[in-house]
């Protein structure tokens, strides 16, 4: 079997971040999501792995590089536009060939892996495996519609769902996908659609089977969904203090901290992650934050936060919460004249203030 992880499109709901970098690559526990589907597919025995790439392939291929330090070997496929997820699966046929495979979208993470239903898939050989997962927001998914064990109807998107099934971003096929990929046409937002070309595989009476995931399951594209990925994964994690950390710091429940950081004169509570070269200092770090390498954070308090490299936060008089904060930006408080807010803020930034 061989695997297609989707690491294109454009996330313009998680600009102003995506404007210079992929989302796939956001750090979750300071991780980037797109490791967390490789190695997910890895461990399910797979390790011939093509990459579908759009804009910001340089920076997925520095990242991921040949695959060698996963244990996979990568090969990329450059995806001219964001035309739609079975249009990258189209693009992938000369790699795919007639091969079975497993598609996962790169910004999905999927808490119990991939391995069970990869054994499922090649003991079952249906020629369509999806996995559904419960949501309070179908609409904002393709819906599945089933009768019994069979799978009646997946739309995508609907404004009026049938069910609360939401299609988890990873799917297993065998080549009669091309057929379908190939016979759909571009949806009203001008994709081609995988939901489609599944729902062409049900019309054609190919086997589509499908189960409920059991585990959670993340789908990161928006801010919240991504703040909620990072408390689920930071909920797993093991207590590792690797840096600095001073007498008059105190460190509560499973915090990393690691090498090279200093904690000055500072809390830490957890379930919460400091990365490397960070310094620490007067502040308080709240549960369910993740900071990555070499961020400063003096006299404030952050909590239920993703804070990128490189980033400084001085002297916030209130506590920053539910923030995705970029690679090196600045917050900090201003002591000039006149007292003003001053702002210098990407496009489609989101800022509240109190
Ligand atoms: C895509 C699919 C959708 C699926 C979702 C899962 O949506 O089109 O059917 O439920 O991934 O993450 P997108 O995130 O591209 O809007």
């Amino acid at each position: 079997m061989k695997a297609l992880v989707l690491s294109g499109g454009r996330a313009t709901r998680l600009r102003p971040i995506t404007h210079t970098s992929a989302k796939q690559l956001v750090p979750v526990a300071n991780k980037p999501i797109l490791f967390y589907a490789l190695e997910a597919i890895r461990d399910a025995g797979i390790t011939d792995i093509g990459i579908i790439v759009g804009h910001t392939a340089e920076e997925i291929k520095a990242a991921v590089g040949d695959g060698e330090r996963f244990g996979v070997k990568v090969t990329y496929i450059p995806q001219e536009a964001p035309l739609g997820l079975a249009h990258a699966v189209k693009i992938a046929e000369p790699f795919i060939k007639d091969d079975r495979f497993v598609m996962f979208l790169g910004d999905n993470l999927i808490r119990d892996g991939i391995s069970e239903v990869v054994s499922r898939f090649q003991e079952e050989s249906p020629n369509a495996h999806i996995m559904l997962a419960r949501v309070r927001n179908p609409q904002d998914f393709g819906v599945a519609e089933l009768n019994g064990t069979k799978v009646l109807r997946l739309v995508e998107k609907p404004k009026e769902p049938k069910s609360d099934l939401a299609l988890v971003g990873v799917y297993l096929f065998d080549s009669t996908v091309f057929e379908a990929v190939n016979a759909i046409k571009p949806s009203a937002r001008g994709e081609l659609e995988i939901t489609d070309a599944i729902q062409y595989l049900i019309e054609k009476q190919y086997t589509v089977h499908w189960h409920l995931v059991s585990g959670w399951w993340k789908d990161t594209g928006k801010l919240e969904d991504m703040l909620e990925a990072n408390r689920l994964v930071l909920e797993t994690i093991e207590r590792r203090i690797d840096g600095e950390v001073d007498e008059s710091s105190q460190i509560d429940g499973r915090v990393v901290v690691e090498k090279g950081t200093q904690v000055v004169n500072s809390v830490i509570r957890g379930p919460a992650i400091v990365g490397e070269g960070c310094k620490i200092e007067n502040s308080y770090i709240g549960p369910f934050t993740s900071i990555y390498n070499r961020v400063k954070i003096t006299s404030s308090e952050v909590e239920h936060s993703i804070i990128l490299e490189d980033s400084c936060i001085t002297d916030i008089g209130a506590r920053i919460e539910d923030s995705l904060i970029g690679k090196n930006v600045m917050v900090a408080k201003d002591n000039g004249r006149p007292r003003a807010y001053r702002f210098m803020l990407g496009d489609n930034s989101d800022v509240s203030v109190i």
